[in-house]
């Protein structure tokens, strides 16, 4: 299967957004990838609802949302309001995860959880069965263009093992650092999505990377 490609909002340049936003709906690209932060889960902020209802104007795409948010069982209905079509909540974010998992279904989104790099793919055994895609961080999240953490190369394989046993069709996403080098190690490991920024926003042919990394 070829890998699923989702180009992340984050390295666009947000005062031409609408023109970035054209170039990935032209391009091969699977899904947009979108990332929510609040300066407390993470160091930094990024964008909200304000702008996320024009993203869902303008992208022809389906809207992979990352919410990097404390509590974020609280904006499921304003998701589920915009048509978002994955939810991805991270599992230190939430003591109750189980509970926001079936609530995302609930409310007819996909679920996913996300890992950060120091959290082991062990700690999900007990609701990989029940969640649409695993998000691998292989960058502590709140920033783009940050290098590969090589150690996720492992932590991909260890998460095809787990999903294999266990019988869960569970997808394997991974976010940070992902360029056409690290994207073929990772496909080769059992990744099944890739997302990516600067590889992508900031190459002088966006369109060419999405494709090249479509083939890997
Ligand atoms: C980081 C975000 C990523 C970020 C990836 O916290 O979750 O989606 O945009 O950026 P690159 O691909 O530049 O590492
Ligand atoms: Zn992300």
């Amino acid at each position: 299967m070829k890998p699923l490609v989702a180009p992340s909002m984050l390295s666009a340049n947000f005062a031409r957004l609408a023109d970035d936003l054209e170039m990935v709906n032209r391009s091969e690209a699977d899904w947009l990838h979108i990332d929510v932060m609040d300066g407390v889960f993470v160091p930094n902020i990024s964008i909200g609802f304000p702008v996320l209802k024009y993203v869902v104007e303008l992208s022809t795409k389906p809207l992979d949302v990352h919410l990097m948010i404390i509590q974020p069982e609280k904006f499921i209905p304003e998701l589920k309001a915009l048509g978002i079509r994955t939810m991805n909540v991270h599992y230190e974010a939430c003591p109750h995860l189980h509970r926001v998992i079936h609530q995302i279904g609930d409310a007819g989104m996909l679920p996913v959880v996300t890992l950060n790099p120091a959290t082991p793919v062990s700690m999900l055994t007990d609701i990989i069965q029940d969640v649409y895609m695993v998000l691998v961080m292989s960058v502590n999240p709140g920033f783009g263009g940050q290098s590969f953490i090589e150690h996720s190369l492992a932590k991909v394989r260890e998460l095809r093992r787990l999903i294999t046993q266990s019988g869960s069709k569970a997808l394997i996403e991974v976010d940070g650092g992902v360029n056409l080098h690290t994207g073929a190690q990772l496909i080769e490991a059992g990744a099944d999505v890739l997302v990516a920024g600067n590889a992508i926003f900031n190459a002088p042919h966006p369109q060419e990377v999405i494709r090249a990394m479509k083939q890997l």
